[in-house]
């Protein structure tokens, strides 16, 4: 039995946040952050949607198309660093109760933008190992609720949204998830850090005043350490699965800046014209950004029932994964 990705379906909010707006609110401009990240506009959610609301519709359209019924799924795991709730309940128990799933294993894991790969990762295991037979994941963030709008160097960055699948079971090879490498380096825990709030520095008006809820992150060295685990990760799980960046159809890179992703395909020799971008129009969505970059590809015609994805991600912790997924759709 292998694991196989059945559907796909995702969620963006309705209010977009354009480089024009950005210009209003902080010293920057649309042309330093287009030539910089590539992003043009991101969306976020409303003040009264949380990270289950936009998880629950991006579920919604993943099973309607896996044609599964709501009990056919045994196994709820929801990735995000932007919870509904601080410590309890996960948010994968709310998507649950949203979806009217009862009885059914559910929880979040936190691995920031890596998160997706992660689920992913967790579902292959529970799906050959036989334990489950149908996994939901998802991807889903508001980093809108951890985003400080008053400083430049990481407001322009991220958006929310996001994006599901339907993990289950198949013998053909062909429609398999071929292979999953996940891994973490807690050495540079301080690149990408939300230092207040947590059992550390536990929630205080001195840590609000600080500011110390907020996401921070050393831009400039996550980014170089990006480009060079990126590239590292790829080229190993190529190796070890005896194939080429020709074999791949898709190369499906977290949609962090767009120039992380261009050099990352260069060092691989992979064609423009298979690398999946939508940075431009989402900004980095975190754990939802591969998800929704798969959906994009789906629903706009481009990605096709059989073809074989190349999944790159980095993140905060540090964290990062690389995939091979067969579309099943
Ligand atoms: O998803 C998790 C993984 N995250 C990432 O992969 C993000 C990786 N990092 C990046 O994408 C880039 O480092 C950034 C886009 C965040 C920054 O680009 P950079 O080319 O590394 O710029 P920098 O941080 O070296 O800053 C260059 C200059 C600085 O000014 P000075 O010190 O040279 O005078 C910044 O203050 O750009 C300034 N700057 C800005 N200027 C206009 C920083 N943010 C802005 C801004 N608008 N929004």
């Amino acid at each position: 039995m292998y694991a196989s990705l059945k559907s796909i379906g995702a969620y963006v909010p309705k209010k977009k946040l354009t480089n024009a707006d950005f210009e209003k609110m902080v010293d920057t401009t649309d042309e330093w952050i287009v030539q910089r990240t590539g992003i043009k506009e991101r969306y976020l959610a409303a003040d009264d949607e949380s990270t289950s609301d936009l998880a629950t519709n991006a579920a919604k359209l993943a099973i309607e198309r896996s044609g599964l019924a709501l009990e056919d799924i045994d196994a709820i795991i929801c990735a995000t660093i932007t919870p509904d709730y601080f410590c309890m309940p996960s948010t994968a128990c709310i998507i649950a109760d949203n979806l009217g799933i009862k009885h059914v294993t559910a929880f979040d894991i936190s691995a920031a933008c890596s998160g997706f790969v992660y689920a992913l990762s967790m579902a292959k295991a529970f799906i050959e190992s036989g334990m489950k037979k149908n996994v939901l994941i998802i991807g889903a963030e508001k980093m809108s609720s951890i985003v400080d709008y008053d400083d430049r160097t990481t407001s322009i960055l991220f958006g929310d949204g996001a994006g599901a699948a339907i993990i289950t079971g198949t013998d053909d090879k062909k429609k398999a998830i071929l292979d999953i490498k996940t891994s973490s380096d807690g050495e540079y825990q301080d690149f990408l850090i939300t230092e207040g709030c947590g059992s550390k520095n536990p929630c205080s008006p001195e840590v609000l005043a600080n500011k110390q809820q907020f996401l921070k992150m050393k831009g400039n060295e996550t980014f170089k350490l990006a480009v060079n685990t990126l590239t590292k990760d790829v080229f190993e799980i190529l190796d070890e699965n005896k194939l080429e960046s020709t074999d791949i159809d898709w190369f499906v890179p977290h949609q962090a800046n767009y120039r992380i992703i261009n050099a990352v395909a260069k060092k691989l020799k992979m064609p423009e014209d298979k690398v999946v971008l939508t940075v431009e129009g989402y900004g980095n969505t975190s754990a939802a950004s591969i998800p929704m970059a798969i959906n994009k590809w789906f629903e706009d015609g481009k990605l096709k029932d059989g073809e074989l994805m190349l999944l790159d991600t980095f993140g905060g912790g540090l964290t990062w994964g690389s995939a091979l997924v067969h579309f099943n759709a």
